[in-house]
């Protein structure tokens, strides 16, 4: 028992080694495809360039070690959704490609010049892979189409959600019919970029409204006109220091006391959604079950 224990804690260390370790496949994989490529283009391709073939080399066994903490992470922080498979994969595919680039590159070297072809190209398609691949986890970490939104808010939609903290400026409470519209916002900010449909920690999806109420009824985070038997108002409502609080401290601005008001009353008017319908009420699914 305590060696399976000790087993499962150094397989979740090796996963938090993850963030340390990927800046080095890509940098090296990178430079080597760039390198190579460029001698290729101005026709130094006689021999393989013994700096690229360094970086190759490190970059490969790098990206072994990246690739094995990354599964980890994925495995101990219950990591689930669409952009983790997407970056898993062309993580995987990156690997497979630098091996080969690496293959390639001693057979150049041993067989002869026949090899440069192969040696070129996979290296150039394992660091435009890597390129895809950090991408997808830089979107996991930072949420989707992060790095383009600075240029986007140029453009003034008032429906966009913002994350800058005037959310936290009180919204005015309406004690007379909330609706989804109220509480939209506050899962948009604080809770989509993990529970939304691009990731799904817990494997629990909390917009569109539709999907919060789909699936089992006894697997519902929220139960209409109860807040008290709600799970996610029990997890919202816990002291900033429980392991559970949600959103986790420090990893997603905390909801103000204004905001887990309007989600209690919203829960309480019996979690209306965008057009005031009423999830499925647990009757009519049992009369007409099998529909
Ligand atoms: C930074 C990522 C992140 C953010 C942001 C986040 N959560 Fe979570 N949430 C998690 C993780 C991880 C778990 C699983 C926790 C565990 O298993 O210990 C979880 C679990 C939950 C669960 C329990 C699901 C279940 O079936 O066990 C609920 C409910 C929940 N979150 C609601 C919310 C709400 C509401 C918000 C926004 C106010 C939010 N979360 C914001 C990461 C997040």
């Amino acid at each position: 028992m305590l060696i399976l224990a000790e087993a499962a804690g150094f397989e979740a260390f090796v996963g938090r080694l993850h963030p340390l370790l990927l800046h080095f496949p890509i940098a090296l994989l990178i430079f080597a495809a760039l390198l190579e490529t460029g001698r290729w283009v101005i026709g130094k391709r006689e021999h393989a360039s013994i700096s690229a073939a360094t970086c190759l080399v490190f970059g490969t066994l790098l990206c072994v070690l990246t690739v094995w903490a990354g599964w980890e992470l994925a495995e101990h922080e219950s990591e689930t959704g669409q952009l983790v498979e997407w970056h898993r994969w062309t993580a995987i595919a990156t690997l497979a490609l630098a091996v080969l680039a690496t293959l390639a590159l001693g057979l150049r070297r041993w067989k002869g010049p026949q090899w440069t072809g192969a040696h070129v190209g996979l290296l150039l398609l394992s660091g435009v892979m890597v390129a895809v691949s950090g991408h997808f986890g830089a979107e996991m970490v930072w949420g989707p189409g992060w790095v383009l939104e600075p240029l986007r808010a140029a453009d003034p939609s008032p429906q966009t959600p913002s994350d800058l903290p005037s959310i936290d400026a009180d919204p005015p409470v309406q004690e007379i019919s909330i609706g989804w519209s109220d509480v939209e916002p506050i899962f948009a900010n604080h809770c989509e970029k993990c529970h939304g449909p691009k990731r799904q920690k817990a494997g629990l999806q909390l917009v569109p409204w539709s999907v919060m109420f789909s699936g089992e009824m006894g697997d519902w985070v929220v139960s209409p006109g109860d807040p008290s038997t709600s799970l996610l108002h029990t997890l919202i409502t816990l002291p900033a220091t429980h392991d559970d609080v949600m959103p986790p401290t420090g990893k997603a601005d905390p909801l103000s006391g204004a905001q887990i008001k309007l989600i209690t009353d919203w829960i309480s008017a019996g979690a209306p959604g965008p057009q005031g319908q009423t999830p499925p009420q647990p009757d009519a699914d049992a009369e007409t079950s099998g529909a």
